[in-house]
């Protein structure tokens, strides 16, 4: 037994001088000290030694575990000590945790807010929650127009008000006008409402949630030539010198006369067509629609309780996402995207 006991130290002390990793020591102690490891497996069979050669191999098989302890020890602290050098250098650059950003909606508001700031808007958030009578009654729409149809509105389903009738998500930024001219009371109004608009569609150029900016300038001798004026320095400063807009004629309830902007497509710059040949997706003719625009309604001024007689003034209201997407080099063309919440995706912007 004692030359097996001398054998297994030999061993272990060789194999300890090769160890490289603390999980390498940890898995040689187990194979001599563990419950059936080689030292111990020897050990138990102390007793099976002769009486009068007993205190001798006990002495021995202490000494031999005594010394094989240490030297495990003492490895232990080598390696630490081998981590210690190599691994903390205090000059070495951190390794940083990731850092998010602004999602690209919130960006191109503040980019927005930044650019009628500079012509002298005031920047206004009304509200998403609405009374009816400011998102379509004082608007000059009557009780039967397509838009109050609950197929094109989010009803709220709570008691209405005798005053302001029922409860909306509001479905364009179009109702802070009205609320505006209360706050201000007398013009000259010239302000930026930005909000979050609800309409219950979905598909490529829809959302049921989207953000909406509408400007309104009320003053005296406010003409169609300081709309034009206006929409120009915007689409100059937000989509570069390159692109171009047009007004169509079109209806709006609230502003007479009333008209469509649109911005010949990032995609495919205004051909419809794209590289491959295929037909442009996301516009399909070249031109894609940015929002309305027109010259605030008499009967709007009155339900702001602002004299038409006196004051006139432009208003236009925009789709944030879809304006996003009509930059150039964005080559978006599914709006969903932007709300799909893929990292992946928006860590690109
Ligand atoms: C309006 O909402 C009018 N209030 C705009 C207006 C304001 C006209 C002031 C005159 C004066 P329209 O329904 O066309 O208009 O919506 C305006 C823009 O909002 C659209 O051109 C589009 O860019 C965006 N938009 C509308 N619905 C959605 C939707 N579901 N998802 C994403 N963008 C939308």
């Amino acid at each position: 037994m004692e030359k097996k006991l001398q054998e297994i130290a030999d061993k272990t002390k060789k194999n300890l001088s090769e160890i490289k990793t603390s999980t390498a020591l940890d898995e040689l102690y187990l194979k001599i000290f563990g419950s059936s490891g080689e030292f111990t497996t020897l050990i138990k069979s102390l007793p099976e030694v002769p009486k009068e050669k007993r205190p001798e191999t006990g002495k021995l098989t202490n000494q031999l575990k005594q010394e094989l302890d240490q030297a495990i020890q003492q490895k232990r602290l080598d390696l630490l000590k081998g981590q210690l050098s190599e691994k903390i250098d205090v000059t070495f650059p951190a390794i940083l945790p990731p850092q998010g950003h602004l999602h690209i909606i919130t960006q191109a508001i503040e980019e927005i807010v930044r650019i009628f700031e500079k012509i002298g808007f005031n920047l206004r958030h009304y509200r998403e929650v609405e009374w009816d009578w400011y998102a379509f009654e004082s608007l000059n729409m009557p009780q039967n127009h397509p838009a109050r149809d609950d197929f094109e509105t989010f009803y709220i389903d709570s008691p209405p008000s005798p005053k302001y009738g029922q409860v909306v998500l509001s479905p364009h930024t179009s109702s802070g006008q009205v609320r505006e001219m209360e706050n201000v009371k007398t013009p000259p109004i010239r302000m930026t409402n930005i909000a979050k608009c609800y309409r219950p569609n979905w598909d490529l150029t829809h959302t049921p949630m989207f953000h909406q900016f509408e400007g309104l300038v009320v003053d005296r001798r406010i003409n169609i030539t300081h709309l034009k004026g206006t929409l120009d320095y915007f689409a100059r400063e937000f989509f570069g010198p390159d692109r171009l807009t047009r007004l169509r004629p079109f209806h709006f309830q609230f502003t007479e006369p009333s008209f469509e902007v649109d911005i010949n497509c990032g995609i495919c710059l205004g051909s419809g067509k794209l590289e491959s040949g295929k037909n442009c997706r996301f516009c399909k003719s070249g031109w894609l629609e940015l929002g309305g625009a027109g010259m605030v309604h008499p009967n709007v001024l009155k339900a702001g309780k602002i004299d038409p007689m006196i004051y006139t003034g432009f208003a236009f209201g925009w789709g944030v996402e879809r304006a996003y997407m009509m930059k150039s080099g964005t080559k978006l063309d599914d709006i969903r995207l932007l709300y799909g919440n893929d990292i992946r995706f928006l860590d690109q912007f």
